[in-house]
């Protein structure tokens, strides 16, 4: 082996990681120190500056706990979690498109009937959300199921609440593909600031709030399940959500109605929010079907 230079230290680093009988293993680790290599030459950081980092990065793994993944959040706000879900939901142009799932899905909801309010006591303007679900040829999908969570209409989820069972549940399609949700209008929110993330963003003149947005889960059997959310359309951060998960086609209309009945056989007192949405599911690959 030649000794180490400036100039040869890369190619002697990946040729030494190479050494890895897993290929893929050996694929990341060689593209992981050649990256790496490449960012240090470009940056050429000094002692400190590079002892920065590794501080930071050690605040963001102590960071986290079971409710808490600082790393994801850091991972959401440069891009990269919607990068790598953009990489592995490339769906057929028609079907709904897939966002970050975000730290705050909480699994096993109540069930909700048709129409029935998931909302209980949460503040907010009440809102309706009709639609169907249906394959890319248009032919409904009965039985689907939809599986909910977002910010009450102050802004906080139930992991910010003292609550259970809160601004969360799962609804199924109707035979005919169609679904009713009551609930109330989520509000735009700001990631959490008060760690590692926080302290780099408050650095930089980037927004640290996401869109108004509900959350969805939509699976049905021999279908690809889509992790994805609605957003309001016209809300004021809808261009600078700070982790890239905007989407065209998940921007929806949020029509403001008064006193009246609502889709959901309900008659609202005041103001209400009446949304439509279709959402379009692909078929499962005989892969994922096995999966
Ligand atoms: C969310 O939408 O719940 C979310 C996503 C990424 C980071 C923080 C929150
Ligand atoms: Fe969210």
């Amino acid at each position: 082996m030649p000794y180490v230079t400036e100039a040869n230290l890369t190619d002697l680093a990946v040729e030494r990681w190479s050494d890895i009988p897993d290929p893929r293993l050996r694929q990341v680790m060689r593209a992981a120190i050649k990256h790496l290599h490449a960012f240090v030459r470009e940056v050429e950081p000094t002692p400190a500056e590079w002892f920065a980092a590794i501080d930071w990065l050690t605040r963001t793994g102590q960071m986290c706990d079971a409710k808490r993944q600082e790393f994801i959040l850091a991972s959401d706000v440069m891009g990269v979690s919607m990068l790598v879900d953009a990489i592995n939901n490339r769906l057929a142009s028609g079907a709904t498109p897939s966002t970050v799932e975000g730290p705050f899905h909480i699994p096993n909801s109540d069930e909700f009937a048709d129409g029935q309010s998931m909302s209980k006591d949460a503040p907010g303007i009440p809102c309706v959300i009709t639609g169907t679900v249906r394959d890319l040829d248009g032919k409904p999908v009965g039985g689907a199921l939809l599986d909910l969570w977002q910010t009450d209409g102050e802004g906080l989820y139930e992991a910010q609440r003292d609550r259970d069972q809160y601004m969360r549940g799962v609804y199924h399609s109707n035979p005919d593909g169609t679904f009713t949700v009551r609930t109330v209008a989520p509000i735009g929110y700001t990631i959490p600031m008060d760690g590692p993330v926080g302290e780099l963003m408050n650095r930089t003149n980037i927004s640290h709030m996401r869109p108004a947005h509900i959350h969805f889960h939509v699976a049905a059997p021999g279908y690809k399940p889509v992790i994805t959310h609605l957003f309001q359309k016209g809300d004021q951060y809808i261009e600078t959500d700070v982790v890239f998960g905007v989407k065209e086609p998940l921007i929806v209309e949020f029509h403001k109605k008064g006193p009246g009945k609502a889709p959901n056989g309900e008659t609202m007192s005041g103001p209400w929010y009446d949304v439509k949405y279709d959402f379009v599911l692909q078929k499962a690959t005989s892969a994922q079907k096995a999966a």
